[in-house]
């Protein structure tokens, strides 16, 4: 088999490259370890950035988006039983963000994969790249009981942070550089409507929690929790409870609660793995970089990402300049640093940390106060939060 890109995983990244690279007549391969069914059911972010919601649309993918997803102006901020609207609108001369399911975003673009004819082989095992150091790559692979080999010019890992792609890098070829947090996020969706029209972000000693919706009769909420808790030992009512003492009272009795449609534990993490080319090579989302989910960053990395490797490769086929798949590993890493350093920051400023130090401890809380105080009540400090949260130019 031969092909011009070998796209590893058919998650958003691998979908939203197959799918720009199609419509530009490039031709290319997905190659996914799992089920179409198991990628479709999988729950993660929910707010898309303008520039991802532009690549929807680039991408042909953006008409359901459009019709269901929420636009969102603003945000609320609460701490010290207080609540307070970030406007992200006015600051930030008329960007807003999307609330849309990134499940319902893969949904999309596999639709459009399939009625624009792109190939994928889901269920591949023993997915491997190799001679990416030379001009000659390829991918094995195995699938319905036959081995396969897929030659290619270029290989993208958007294998996400498991994947087979970066863990075929000889270790002493990139730099890693890795922070995990001491907590977690207990996730929530019921089919309830959303407390707030708007997101609620929420500092309090008992810890972070986060009032978010899929849509305007389901809602996704989040509490901070500690690395030992387990999913069993929260009933819908302990969950409830704890989100409900978390936040202002009259958000609290404002809440509408019901039974859980879905409940999760997830580690916070950030990652980011230096460089993101080797070769004919690119490492493409989460397989690159993994931010904690605080700042509502990792697929919309993801899709700045993709923009990049997609301009580098439409320009290599049309023109034969290689010009912008060599600077796609600089210009992907200058934007994801810029999106971790909010993504760490945001994380600290919200969350309850366990140890003395930095801002843990009640000295911490204090200073979360004072410096979310400063953010609400200054101009210069919310246009800054706004700005990055809207997502900072490709
Ligand atoms: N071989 C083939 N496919 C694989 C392999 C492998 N060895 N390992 C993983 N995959 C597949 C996974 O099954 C998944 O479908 O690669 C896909 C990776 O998808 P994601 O993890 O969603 O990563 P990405 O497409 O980069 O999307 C980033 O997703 O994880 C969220 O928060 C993240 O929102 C961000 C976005
Ligand atoms: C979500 O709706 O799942 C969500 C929203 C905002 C975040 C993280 C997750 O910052």
């Amino acid at each position: 088999m031969r092909t011009q890109v070998a796209i590893i995983g058919s998650g958003p990244s691998g979908l939203l490259l197959g799918q720009l690279l199609t419509d530009a007549g490039i031709d290319n391969i997905i190659l996914e370890r799992s089920s179409k069914a198991h990628v479709l059911e999988r729950i993660r972010a929910g707010v898309l950035e303008e520039g991802a919601c532009d690549l929807l649309d680039r991408a042909g993918a953006g008409e359901r988006m459009h019709q269901e997803g929420l636009p969102h102006d603003g945000f609320d901020l609460t701490f010290d039983g207080k609540r307070h609207r970030i406007d992200l609108f006015g600051l930030t001369g008329g960007k807003r963000v999307m609330v849309y399911g990134q499940t319902e975003v893969t949904k999309d673009l596999m639709d459009r994969r399939d009625a624009t004819g792109g190939k994928t082989f889901f269920e591949a095992a023993d997915v491997r790249p190799h001679d990416f150091g030379s001009g000659k790559p390829y991918v094995t692979f195995s699938h319905g009981g036959a081995e396969h080999r897929l030659d290619c010019d270029f290989i993208a890992g958007c294998d996400g942070y498991h994947g087979a792609s970066r863990k075929a890098v000889p270790a002493d070829a990139m730099k890693l550089f890795e922070r995990v947090y001491p907590f977690g996020w207990l996730g929530l969706i019921a089919e309830v409507p959303p407390v707030n029209h708007e997101l609620i972000y929420a500092n309090h000693p008992r810890g972070f929690a986060l009032c978010s919706m899929r849509s305007h009769t389901r809602s996704r909420y989040y509490v901070q929790v500690s690395l030992d808790e387990k999913v069993e030992d929260w009933s819908d009512d302990r969950f409830w409870d704890e989100i409900r003492r978390r936040l202002p009272a009259s958000t609290a009795e404002a809440m509408t609660i019901g039974p859980s449609i879905e409940k999760s534990i997830a580690p916070l993490r950030s990652f980011v793995a230096e460089p993101m080319r080797f070769g004919s090579m690119f490492l493409v989302g989460d397989a690159a970089h993994i931010v904690p989910p605080t700042g509502a960053k990792g697929l919309n990395l993801a899709a700045s990402d993709v923009h990049y490797l997609f301009e580098g490769l439409r320009e290599f086929y049309a023109d034969g300049s290689s010009a912008g798949v060599d600077a796609y590993s600089e210009r992907a890493l200058a934007r994801v640093w810029k999106a971790e350093r909010f993504s760490w920051w945001m994380t600290s400023l919200m969350h309850l940390f366990p140890e003395i130090g930095g801002y843990g401890g009640p000295f911490g809380q204090r200073m979360q106060e004072a410096e979310l105080e400063y953010l609400v009540g200054s101009r210069a400090a919310s246009t800054a939060l706004a700005e990055n949260y809207v997502g900072l130019p490709y």
